[in-house]
Parts: C-alpha cells; sequence; structure tokens
C-alpha cells in the first residue's frame, strides 16, 4: 500500500470557490508563487503560457475557466448555457492544441449542460470537481498497474514532467516511478533536462525531491550514452494525445527515446489516463503538433545564449510510433505493443 501523504506532496491547481489558484510553473524551482485565475480569459492566458502545464492538468484547468465564465451569464437551462458558452470554450480551446485532454475536458462540460436543466450552474461546478478528482484517481491506479511491469531494483529514464504539477496529483509515468520507488521495482531515477523549457530540470526532478525520492538530471542528448551504459531498463513517459492506433504524441524529445531504447533491448512505457486516448484521430500524422516562440531556444533564463539574427525551429512534441511502445498503462488497464485492434478493444470506437 502505497502512502500517498509521503508520495504526493504537491498541488497545481487548486479551485478555491470563487477563483482557480495555479502554482505558477513558470518560476518553479525558486519561487513558489500562486496566480489567482477569476475569469475564464485569465485561465486561458494561464494554459498559453505555460503558468500550468500538462495533458490531464490544462484538462482540467480549462474546466474550471467554463465555470468562471458562467459566473458571467444568465441562462435558464443547460442547452442554453451552452450556447452562451461556446465563446468561451473555443477560447480554451485555441490555448493549446496537442494535447487532447484540453479539448476532451471541454466536450464533457458541454455535454453536461446538453443534459442539464435549470440546476446547470451547480452541476456544471459538480463536472469540473469529478474531472480533477478522477484523474487522481486514474493516477494512483496507473502507478500500481505500471509498477508491477518493473523488474525489482531496475534503473529507469523518464522525460518531461508528469508528476502532480502536470496532474490532479501524483501523476502519470512519475505515478508509476513514484509506485515502483514504494514498491522496491525502481532502483534508480533518471529524469531528461528537456530541452528547451526544462520541464525535467525545473520541475520533475524539483518534485521527486519533495518526496525525498533521489534522481539524477542528464542532458538530454546523454540518454543514449546511459542506456549503454547498461544504467536503465524502462523509459517511462507520458503522453499528450494517443490515437486509435497506438501512435503517441508526447513532449519533443520522446520519439529518439523511445527509439535509443529499442536499439538497446530495454522496454518503452506510456502512461496516460483514457482521457488522453483519441480515437477520433486515426494515426499520430493527424496530430497538429504545437510550435512554439522560437525565442524558447534562443535564451536561457532571460539570458540571450543565441548570437542575434539566429533563426531557430521549435515543435514542442513529437509522435512516437505504436510500434516503439511495449506497455501502454491507462486507468483501464495496460495494453501490451499497442495497435489498432487492442487500441479498439480497449477504448471502443471513441474514448468519450
Ligand atoms: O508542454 P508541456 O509541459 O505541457 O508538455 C507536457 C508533456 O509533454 C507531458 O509529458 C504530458 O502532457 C503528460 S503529463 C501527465
Amino acid at each position: 500500500m502505497i502512502d500517498y501523504d509521503r508520495y504526493d506532496r504537491v498541488r497545481a491547481v487548486s479551485w478555491r470557490g470563487d477563483a482557480l489558484e495555479l502554482l505558477d510553473q513558470r518560476v518553479l524551482p525558486f519561487e513558489q508563487r500562486y496566480l489567482s485565475c477569476r475569469d475564464v480569459d485569465a485561465v486561458a492566458e494561464a494554459i498559453r503560457d505555460l503558468v500550468v502545464r500538462g495533458a490531464p492538468a490544462i484538462g482540467i484547468a480549462a474546466a474550471w475557466g467554463v465555470v468562471l465564465a458562467a459566473r458571467q451569464i444568465q441562462s435558464a437551462s443547460g442547452a442554453e448555457a451552452a450556447a452562451a458558452l461556446q465563446p468561451a470554450m473555443e477560447a480554451l480551446h485555441r490555448a493549446r492544441p496537442t494535447a487532447v485532454n484540453l479539448a476532451w475536458a471541454l466536450a464533457r462540460m458541454r455535454s453536461l449542460l446538453e443534459r442539464s436543466g435549470t440546476d446547470w450552474r451547480m452541476r456544471l461546478e459538480e463536472e469540473a470537481a469529478a474531472i480533477q478528482d478522477e484523474d487522481l484517481v486514474a493516477n494512483r491506479a496507473m502507478g500500481s498497474l505500471g509498477a508491477s511491469l518493473i523488474e525489482p531494483g531496475s534503473g529507469v529514464l523518464t522525460h518531461c514532467n508528469t508528476g502532480s504539477l502536470a496532474t490532479a496529483g501524483f501523476g502519470t509515468a512519475l505515478g508509476v516511478i513514484r509506485a515502483g520507488v514504494a514498491e522496491g521495482r525502481v532502483g534508480e531515477v533518471f529524469a531528461g533536462e528537456t530541452r528547451p523549457w526544462l520541464q525535467g530540470a525545473r520541475l520533475t526532478v524539483w518534485e521527486l525531491l519533495q518526496d525525498g525520492i533521489p534522481a539524477k538530471l542528464i542532458a538530454d542528448s546523454a540518454a543514449a550514452h546511459l542506456m549503454d551504459q547498461g544504467k536503465v531498463r524502462w523509459v517511462v513517459v507520458g503522453a499528450d494525445r494517443i490515437t486509435a492506433n497506438g501512435d503517441v504524441a508526447n513532449k519533443i524529445g520522446t520519439y529518439a527515446l523511445a527509439i535509443a531504447a529499442r536499439h538497446h533491448g530495454l522496454k518503452f512505457m506510456v502512461v496516460a489516463p483514457s482521457s488522453t486516448v483519441d480515437m477520433n484521430t486515426p494515426t499520430g500524422a493527424d496530430i497538429e503538433i504545437e510550435q512554439r516562440d522560437p525565442a524558447e531556444l534562443l535564451a536561457y533564463g532571460g539570458q540571450r545564449t543565441v548570437a542575434d539574427g539566429v533563426q531557430a525551429w521549435n515543435p514542442v512534441f513529437d509522435v512516437t510510433p505504436a510500434a516503439l511502445v511495449d506497455a501502454l498503462v491507462t486507468e483501464r488497464g495496460v495494453l501490451h505493443k499497442p495497435d489498432t485492434e487492442g487500441m479498439r478493444a480497449m477504448f471502443g470506437c471513441t474514448a468519450a
């Protein structure tokens, strides 16, 4: 039994009744600053600017954004409110394109409204809370499922930040690592720094430090050498969108890790709640990959590191083909070697 008080100490998204409180991930780890969002525009901006980030967390924040938007409208029925809230939902949807959890959460809020009568306001708030609570439950379930695949004493490598900061709590890939450490299955944790935004360096190793889990940071470019040295048996990552054929969009660099893992005979695990599964998108080639400001690559901590006049290309996600995934862990169970048939059997025609 995992002691969640010990292995889950951080909360990124908290509903305060009149505002959404977000732990500002732009200034971690040296500052723990909270941002209070009192309207939907502030939530959309926080998602776009990475105050809140990580696929499940942005879905949860968007759901609360709809609750805040609802405070500005007067509608007699849920269906009327759904129509009135459409512009707010579109603004939230535009904030970030790749993680499907955002669209999924908005679709769930819209569907709730369409099924509600005069009590729609109360039910909308309950739905946002349910989206958040269910994510934590899913993460805890995935933690045990994923950890059970790891041979005792194994070294693991993770990428980006998939922990409590990226979810309602506990995390996806980081939840598996937490559960694995608690059960003695994970012997050593390595985290890639995750250029250019440094989710691994600024967030993951800080988050693990809060739990007292020792982790070693590596430069992203050290991953293949680490594997060659026999220091890891599993690469464990999260996902932003998993398509109907099992392809996985995740933080840029994930694809390279999957190729290197296969070359070295290591296992590659993807951990994500079913809210990240998009059965309406056939393959990874159909996913919109977010391009962010090239400036993220041209400076470090506000200090320019690249000569003036240099241009950069900054896609922030990539697609790992299903064929490179050994295990897909969701709260519904473990899918070994995901493919179209396995995905359909586990998630049906649509994930919703
Ligand atoms: O750009 P980010 O920081 O939002 O990207 C986050 C990731 O790629 C995560 O791996 C993914 O969202 C899963 S988080 C549980």
